[in-house]
C-alpha cells in the first residue's frame, strides 16, 4: 500500500494492466496447449514401443520444436518487457494529462503533449512489432519442421513396412500418434508471446506483493490515546530511500494544536505523510498512544488517523461515500457529525440530492474551497484521535477559514491531537506549539509565542546581514 499510495501511477496502473494480462492468458485459448504439452511425452513413448527408429525420429522432431520455443523466448522476452514498460509509461502520461486537462487545454499544451505521447506509444509499438515479427518467423519455421517431420515419419514407416519390420496399420498408428504428440508443442509455440507477457506480468505482481504483503484480516485494536510522539525519525521522500527528514523529534498531545511551518520544499508535507504512516521511516519511531504506526496495517491505522492531503484528489462517489471513506458499513451519525464539524452540513443539504449527490464525473462539481471542506469532513469521519491537516485553508475564503477555526476549537475541546501545516496567521494564532522545519530538519520548536519570536528574530537577522551599528 505504501508504494501504491505514495507513488500514484508508478506501480499501480501497471499492476492493474498486469492483472488483466494474466487473467486473459489464464482464461484464453493458449492455456490448454500448455496443459496438453505433457501428453506429448506419453505419445512419444508409445511411438518408441511401436518401433525405436520411429520413436527416435519423433524425438528429434520434438526436441527441434522445443529448441525453437526456447529460441523464441530468448529473442522476444527482452523486447516484450521493454514494450510493456514503454506502454505503461505512455498510459501514465495520458493519465496525468487527463488529470490536468484544463491547464493542458488552456495553456495550449496539446501539440507538445501529443508529440511526447506519440513518441512513447510509438516506441512501445515498435518493440511489440519486432517481437511479434521474430515470434512469427520462428512459428513458421516450427510449422515447416512439423510438416517435414510428418513426411519423414511416413517415409521411415514405409521403409520399415517394405523391410517387413512392421505392418502398415502400425505405420499409420505411429504417424497419427506423432501428429498428436507434436500439435500441442506447436500450439504452445504459437501462444508463446502471450505466455512470455503473462509470465512477466506475474513476476511483477509477485514482486509487488512481496514488497507489500497482503495484510491479515486486521484484528481490532483498542483505540490509542491522542498522544503522538516521534523519536529521532529519519525518513525519505515518497518512493525514495535516502533520508530527507533528519532526526525529527516532536510530540503532539491531545487537546493541543501543533503547527508545522517552514519555507516551501522544507519537507512539511513529507513530514505530514510520515505522521499518518504513508511513508515508512528509515529510522526512529512514530507512536500514537503507544501504537507503533509503521508496524500497524493501513486498514487499522486509517481508523485512528484523519488526514487532509495538500494535493487534493477526491475519488468519484457520492458525498456520503466520500465523507465515510467508502466504508462498507458507514456510520451515519459519525458521517453527519464530521460534515457538521467541517462546516459542510448546510452546504450538503443545499445540494440537489443531499448526501446522495454524486460528485465528480457525471455529477456535481464542487469549488476548490468546498472540496477542501469535504476532504476535511472525510478526515474527521470516525473521530480519529490524530488529525493531520496539510494546508487545510489553502483555498478557503473568509467564511471557510472561520469554519475551520471553529472546527479546530471543537477538536481541541474533544482532546484530539491536531497537527496543522500552515502559514496563515489565523491558524497560527490557534496553535499551542509551533515547529519550524527547514531543509528536512527541525529548526525551531516550542510554545507559540516563544517559537514565533525566535523565528521572527532570525528572519530579521537574515534580512539585515551587516550590523548597521544602531539598534532601535
Ligand atoms: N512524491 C514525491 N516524490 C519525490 N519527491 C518528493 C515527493 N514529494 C515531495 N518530494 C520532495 O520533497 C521535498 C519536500 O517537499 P514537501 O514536503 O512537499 O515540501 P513542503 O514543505 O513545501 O510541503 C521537495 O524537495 C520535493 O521535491
Ligand atoms: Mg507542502
Amino acid at each position: 500500500m505504501v508504494r501504491l499510495v505514495s507513488n500514484p501511477g508508478d506501480g499501480s496502473i501497471q499492476a492493474f494492466s498486469d492483472v488483466k494480462e494474466l487473467r486473459s492468458f489464464l482464461t484464453g485459448p493458449a492455456l490448454p496447449a500448455f496443459v496438453d504439452a505433457p501428453w506429448a511425452i506419453l505419445f512419444l513413448g508409445v511411438v518408441f514401443l511401436l518401433h525405436p527408429l520411429m520413436g527416435a525420429v519423433s524425438l528429434v522432431g520434438a526436441l527441434t520444436l522445443i529448441g525453437l520455443a526456447l529460441l523464441s523466448d530468448a529473442r522476444t522476452r527482452k523486447r516484450l518487457a521493454e514494450a510493456s514498460g514503454l506502454s505503461g509509461q505512455a498510459e501514465m502520461f495520458v493519465g496525468s494529462c487527463v488529470r490536468s486537462a484544463e491547464a493542458t487545454a488552456a495553456l495550449g499544451m496539446l501539440p507538445g503533449i501529443r508529440k511526447v505521447w506519440s513518441e512513447r506509444a510509438g516506441a512501445s509499438l515498435l518493440c511489440t512489432d519486432t517481437a511479434t515479427e521474430t515470434a512469427a518467423a520462428i512459428m513458421s519455421s516450427a510449422k515447416a519442421v512439423r510438416q517435414i517431420l510428418q513426411m519423414l515419419i511416413m517415409a521411415v514407416g514405409a521403409w520399415l513396412v517394405l523391410e517387413q519390420c512392421m505392418g502398415p496399420g502400425t505405420m499409420f498408428a505411429a504417424a497419427m500418434l506423432v501428429s498428436r504428440a507434436l500439435s500441442p508443442v506447436e500450439q504452445a509455440l504459437g501462444a508463446w508471446r502471450g505466455f512470455v507477457s503473462a509470465r512477466q506480468a506475474s513476476a511483477r505482481l509477485f514482486s509487488l506483493v512481496a514488497q507489500d504483503p497482503p495484510a491479515l484480516p486486521p484484528a481490532p485494536l483498542p483505540r490509542p490515546d491522542a498522544q503522538l510522539v516521534l523519536s529521532r525519525v529519519t525518513a525519505p521522500v515518497p518512493g525514495g530511500n535516502v533520508p530527507f527528514l533528519h532526526g525529527i523529534e516532536l510530540s503532539a498531545t491531545g487537546g493541543e494544536v501543533l503547527a508545522i511551518v517552514g519555507p516551501s520544499g522544507a519537507g512539511k508535507s513529507v513530514l505530514g505523510r510520515v505522521l499518518v504512516g504513508l511513508i515508512r521511516p528509515l529510522a526512529g519511531e512514530i507512536r500514537l498512544g503507544g501504537l507503533d504506526m509503521a508496524a500497524t496495517p493501513a486498514e487499522l491505522r486509517g481508523r485512528f488517523v484523519g488526514y487532509l492531503p495538500q494535493d487534493l484528489q477526491l475519488v468519484d462517489g457520492t458525498v456520503r461515500e466520500t465523507i465515510a471513506r467508502f466504508d462498507t458499513a458507514p456510520d451515519e451519525d459519525s458521517m453527519v457529525r464530521a460534515a457538521r464539524l467541517a462546516g459542510m452540513h448546510e452546504l450538503v443539504m443545499g445540494l440537489p440530492r443531499g448526501y446522495d449527490t454524486k460528485l465528480g464525473v457525471g455529477g456535481v462539481t464542487l469549488s476548490g474551497g468546498q472540496r477542501q471542506r469535504l476532504a476535511l469532513a472525510r478526515a474527521l469521519y470516525g473521530e480519529p484521535p490524530l488529525v493531520v491537516l496539510d494546508e487545510p485553508d489553502a483555498s478557503l475564503d473568509a467564511e471557510g477559514s472561520a469554519a475551520l477555526q471553529d472546527c479546530l476549537l471543537a477538536l481541541k475541546a474533544e482532546g484530539r491531537a491536531i497537527v496543522v501545516i500552515s502559514h496563515r496567521p489565523n491558524l497560527l494564532s490557534m496553535a499551542d506549539r509551533i515547529v519550524e522545519l527547514i531543509g528536512g530538519r527541525v529548526r525551531v520548536q516550542g510554545p507559540r509565542e516563544q517559537a514565533l519570536a525566535e523565528i521572527r528574530a532570525r528572519l530579521r537577522g537574515e534580512r539585515q546581514p551587516e550590523p548597521v551599528g544602531s539598534k532601535s
